[in-house]
């Protein structure tokens, strides 16, 4: 396609291009820019749109405004005409070849403003692509075939550029002339849109009657359609009010992003303003810590401000010396954004993994990262029809709503006042894969009203009464590998050494505490997790504390490790062939599993997941019990 696309050479997107280049960036650096993206069905005309609004701009072949504006000598060669249909195709094309991996963004500029336009593809599996595209758009265009109507992707794509919080819509009724411009058809399918966005808390759309392949409407006003008083697309796009202009009216809030300290005698605090304004002599507060003081000065490179808005990246430096870093948030003194812990959110997976409750994740919000572990979802909602069905997961693509909880406390606001402070990502802490994105709603009234109650007792005093030092050797292995057996006898040497000891056993607490849990991933998450948890307690109470689960995810096992202080948590890999713990089948379970009786066993039909740098290996091929328990003590207690 690339090479059908030449360009023909006789036309200059801007003279200003050829005949003074620096001109021409100056010019396009001052003007405000617009996201927006293009939301429909497959045949609604969305190449068709976005060729003519990119040809009738006399657009500039680049994705990125950075690259334009970094890059000045491609500029020069690349803004040309080309023919519209070929153009057309050119992108459809491109789209296709990109859909499994991203989004498409499209540059071009008029003479009032700057675009970028993120071009998504319409299906029901691209959904994460959509959200990803919507996530940074200040507008979206949703179009309609004027001969079909609405359809279920008109609505699932305004219910999820309403949940990103896109507060500009407008509703491009494109195809009108294959429809004679007719009126009564335009203004019956504004009526259905009227009617569905009330139902899902659109107050207010921008609805035009145009068509891309002719150009109605788009970039001018047109004769065929005497009977429509609005704009022309194009002049909605350079005139509508950026969130960046809304935001500027709220609270003031700036996340830092990093800390600058050059030398002794300076101290900012550089970050991008979300919300609101600030000057010099403005009280603030740092967040979490609430903390207040006053700023002193906004540093820029083109020298101090007056007064800094949303939007603009500033460097603070404040009147005191107090305790401010990367993640915490400055924000006016007198209305803060809130701190908690545990939250209610909407989330959007994004992965082939479906959500594992429980399962700790990265939680990035702005400049914080903490750990974060998701409840079962309370309900999913179907896309294409807006109702809520129960859930156990989230699967790729699904919407549902779940409350989450964080290690750390987060300084947030809802998503609807502050897509910086409510919108965040989750990310898989082993691949690093982005798998989620998601909506704060609230936090949950039970983070602020329960409180941690210090004991004089102290978990030293409990262990050193013991004369111990308190422990966790955490065994992991197939069923069958051996943990039982080797942990029972490193239990008795202890016991003889007068050690304070717990053996904590998979099938012993699957009996008790966990028999309502069975085998899929998310109920071995959910075992982890409390045995983890009990560990804890235990340790706490000054114990040496023995588990023998198979615990099979390096995930999981981590945060117990993470959970521990530091030095007590020691993983004990029983490492045992597959081939010979189903050799040995002490309880008849592999003969079971091969035979299709016995569901999710490990290593048959669900992984098991080696730890990759335990503080023990046993080979059990090698060591007989009673060695591997000797080596274990030895560990222990050198
Ligand atoms: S874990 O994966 O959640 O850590 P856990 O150690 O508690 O497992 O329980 C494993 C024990 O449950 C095994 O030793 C075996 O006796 C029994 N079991 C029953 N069904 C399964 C299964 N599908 N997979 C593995 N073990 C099973």
């Amino acid at each position: 396609m690339a090479a059908e696309m030449s360009p023909s050479p006789s036309y200059a997107a801007d003279a200003l291009i050829a005949q003074d280049i620096d001109a021409y960036l100056v010019k396009h650096q001052h003007k405000s820019l617009l996201r927006f993206i293009t939301c429909g069905s497959v045949d609604d005309g969305k190449s068709t749109l976005i060729g003519r609004l990119l040809y009738d701009s006399k657009m500039i072949f680049e994705d990125q405004l950075a690259t334009l504006e970094a890059d000045s000598k491609r500029v020069g060669t690349q803004g040309q005409e080309i023919d519209f249909a070929l153009l057309v195709d050119g992108l459809a094309a491109e789209r296709e070849q990109g859909i499994t991996i991203d989004v498409a963004y499209r540059f071009f500029a008029t003479d009032r403003r700057k675009f970028i336009v993120a071009d998504t593809p319409g299906h029901e599996q691209y959904t994460r692509n959509m959200v990803t595209g919507a996530s940074t758009a200040d507008l979206a265009v949703i179009l309609i075939d004027a001969r079909k109507g609405m359809l279920t992707q008109t609505r699932r794509h305004s219910y999820l550029c309403h949940l990103i919080g896109i507060r500009n819509i407008v509703l491009a009724v494109n195809k009108m002339d294959l429809i004679g411009y007719d009126r009564a058809r335009y203004e019956a399918i504004v009526g259905d849109y009227r009617a569905f966005a009330a139902s899902i808390g659109v107050t207010d759309f921008t609805p035009m009657p145009i068509s891309g392949f002719k150009g109605d409407n788009v970039t001018s006003v047109s004769a065929n359609t005497p009977w429509y008083c609005g704009p022309s697309l194009m002049a909605h796009l350079e005139t509508v009010e950026l969130d960046v202009t809304a935001d500027q009216a709220r609270p003031f809030r700036m996340p830092v992003q990093w800390v600058n300290r050059p030398n002794l005698d300076f101290r900012g605090f550089s970050g991008l303003i979300s919300s609101g304004s600030v000057k010099p002599g403005d009280s603030v507060r740092i967040l979490p810590s609430s903390k207040t003081t006053t700023v002193s000065r906004i540093v820029t490179l083109d020298g101090d401000l007056e007064e800094a808005v949303a939007g603009q990246s500033v460097t603070l430096t404040l009147a005191d010396e107090v305790d401010c870093s990367r993640g915490d948030v400055i924000s006016v003194a007198d209305a803060p954004p809130q701190a908690a812990d545990q939250f209610e959110a909407t989330l959007v997976w994004m992965a082939d993994e479906a959500l594992l409750p429980g399962r700790p994740y990265w939680l990035k919000l702005g400049a914080q990262t903490v750990t974060a572990r998701i409840q079962a979802p309370k309900y999913q909602v179907n896309i294409n029809t807006l109702e809520h069905t129960a859930a156990k997961t989230l699967e790729l693509n699904a919407i549902g709503v779940a409350n989450l909880s964080t290690d750390k406390t987060i300084v947030f606001e809802p998503y609807e006042a502050n897509r910086t402070l409510g919108g965040f990502i989750l990310i898989d802490k082993l691949t690093n894969a982005t798998v989620a994105a998601g909506m704060l709603h609230f936090s949950l009234r039970r983070a602020q009203n329960v409180h941690w109650q210090a004991l004089d007792v102290t978990r030293e005093h409990r262990a050193d009464l013991k004369n111990q030092k308190s422990a966790v050797l955490w065994f992991t292995g197939l069923s069958g590998a051996g943990k039982s057996t080797i942990a029972n006898l490193v239990e008795k040497r202890l016991l003889r050494m007068n050690r304070h000891t717990f053996l904590l056993d998979g099938d012993n607490v699957r009996h008790g505490l966990n028999k309502d849990l069975g085998f899929t991933d998310a109920d071995r998450v959910e075992n982890v997790r409390r045995v983890g948890e009990v560990a804890k307690l235990m340790t706490d109470a000054g114990l040496i504390v023995i588990t023998a689960f198979i615990s099979p995810f390096r995930a999981e096992r981590d945060m117990v490790r993470q959970m521990m202080a530091a030095g007590e948590f020691v993983e004990v890999h029983i490492d045992t062939p597959l081939s010979e713990a189903e050799a040995r089948d002490v309880k008849g379970l592999y003969k079971k599993a091969r035979s299709g009786q016995l569901k999710n066993f490990t290593g048959i039909d669900s992984p098991y997941e080696a730890p990759v740098s335990p503080e023990l290996r046993i080979d059990t091929t090698k060591l007989t019990p009673e060695q591997a328990a000797d080596l274990i003590v030895e560990y222990l207690i050198p």
